[in-house]
């Protein structure tokens, strides 16, 4: 076996997955004896978990990439390691643009990377993208956060929206066992965790893929079981969750939210686009009708929740008319926080194969147009809470200014308040909210 490289670097694109998978990964590392190097020019194993939602996230890993590459040519031992979602669309591609890499993993394969790199220090140049059962992994995550940890509860996705990567890259569903679930929280709960966020690409289809939960077509044990199964870990204060398909989104869970104290009463449902037959081109298998009645009932239910969503703009054969009803829609709802983007062609999916592509310039054009409504609506949303009371997780210091720590309120708002963090570290504090700005707030302890 040729010589263990000591020191390891993980650069993470894209989603909170990815990100939770980043934390897996580095877990395994250092359960093999590798040590953490905040610059990866001083590791000798560089990980790299990608991201190819868009065209210009997988072109931000090829330029990553080739400097460590470049690197390796001089230092041979150097280990390099790509990961995520560009790994399992290029697969073998990627082998032959890049030599230099020495293992290539798809998502499905990050509880198996100790065994991957073992076949890697043995001499091989290794490709794992297959796909594959994802089997409980138990070596411990290293986690960014002390407070705030990520759960996965369902894997994959089973939509076919037809601009999306997603099923290519990381398969079809599967879910969790409620028990593997919990025993997970109650192992962070003891390690003094408040706040889990539940993962999952399509959260509220968790359970459907579990053997014995269907029964002529209904899901017997579904995402809001999940919920009251799970809510009274003790230790645990928070659970969040995301993201929530609209076509999954059900009375019985917004009833569930309002019900179960420690649910944080904040919803990330993407809408995507504001016209039916644009959503109805995407695939997306809901009406604008169908999600303006979910954000109505959660919001009779709870009048204070904040939303949360993804749109597209630029989809193809989007018309002025069909972007305005998006513009609308923001208007109408006024979201908390909206992810926006242009629609980038994906390769494999249907709509990159469509002959009614809008220019770059109109995509463009557009999406300025909308980003400029979300942050008027945003700093409406954060004015509102100018005086109130907010209730805040403390997580860590302000990096920007040490007499402040940070955290967020219910509705998930990054606020900032004067205190000291020692003793103020993962706890939920009273913050009277004095200042706004669209996406953050700032307060005093009361
Ligand atoms: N499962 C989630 C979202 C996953 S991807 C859902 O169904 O809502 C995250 C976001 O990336 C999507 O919500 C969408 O807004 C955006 N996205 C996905 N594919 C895209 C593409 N080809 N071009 C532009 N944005 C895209
Ligand atoms: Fe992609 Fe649609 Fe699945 Fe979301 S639901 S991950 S947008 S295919
Ligand atoms: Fe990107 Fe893969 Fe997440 S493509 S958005 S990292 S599922």
């Amino acid at each position: 076996m040729s010589q263990i490289p000591r020191h390891y670097h993980i650069t993470t694109f894209g989603c909170q997955m990815n990100k939770a998978d980043s934390e897996q990964m580095a877990g395994v590392l250092e359960k093999m004896g590798f040590q953490w190097s905040e610059d990866p020019n001083q590791a000798d194993l560089i990980l790299y978990n990608t991201c190819t939602i868009r065209d210009n996230a997988e072109q931000k890993v090829y330029s990553y990439l080739g400097k460590q590459a470049k690197r390796k040519q001089k230092n041979p031992d150097l280990t390099l390691v790509l990961a995520g979602c560009v790994a399992q669309q290029e697969g073998e591609r990627l082998l032959q643009r890049i030599p230099e890499l020495d293992l290539v993993m798809g998502p499905q394969h990050v509880g198996r990377l100790e065994d991957l790199l073992e076949d890697v220090f043995s001499g091989n140049q290794v490709l794992a993208t297959e796909s594959r059962y994802i089997t409980e992994n138990i070596t411990q995550p290293r986690r960014e956060s002390t407070v705030s940890a990520w759960v996965n509860v369902i894997y994959g996705c089973n939509e076919r929206c037809t601009y999306c990567v997603v099923p290519n890259v990381r398969g079809i569903e599967q879910s969790r066992t409620p028990l593997a679930i919990k025993q997970e929280i109650e192992n962070l709960a003891a390690q003094g965790y408040k706040e889990i966020t539940l993962l999952g690409q399509n959260i509220d289809a968790y359970g459907r893929d579990l053997p014995g939960s269907t029964e002529n077509g209904r899901n017997l044990y579904n995402f809001t079981d999940l919920l009251y199964f799970l809510h009274d870990v003790p230790g645990i204060e928070r659970f969040r969750f995301a993201t929530s398909h609209p076509r999954y989104f059900t009375e019985r869970l917004i009833n569930s939210c309002a019900q179960l104290d420690k649910i944080c009463k904040y919803f990330h449902i993407p809408f995507q686009s504001g016209n039916n037959e644009i959503l109805k081109a995407m695939g997306r298998g809901y009406t604008i009708e169908r999600y303006r009645e979910i954000i109505e009932k959660i919001r009779t239910y709870m009048p204070d929740a904040a939303i949360s969503a993804d749109v597209i703009v630029g989809f193809p054969g989007e018309s002025e008319q069909h972007f305005q009803d998006s513009l609308e829609l923001v208007e109408e709802i006024g979201f908390d926080q909206l992810n926006s983007a242009a629609y980038s062609p994906r390769p494999g999916t249907p709509a990159a194969q469509w002959e009614n592509q809008l220019s770059l310039e109109t995509k463009s054009d557009r999406l300025q147009r909308i980003n400029h409504l979300i942050n008027a609506k945003a700093a409406q949303g954060s004015q509102l809470r100018v005086g109130k009371i907010e209730k805040i997780l403390v997580e860590q210091i302000n990096p920007k200014d040490p007499n402040q720590v940070m955290g967020r309120s219910d509705g998930n708002r990054l606020t900032f308040f004067n205190g000291n963090i020692d003793e103020l570290k993962g706890k939920i504090v009273p913050v009277k909210i004095i200042y706004a700005r669209p996406f953050s707030l700032t307060g005093i302890l009361v």
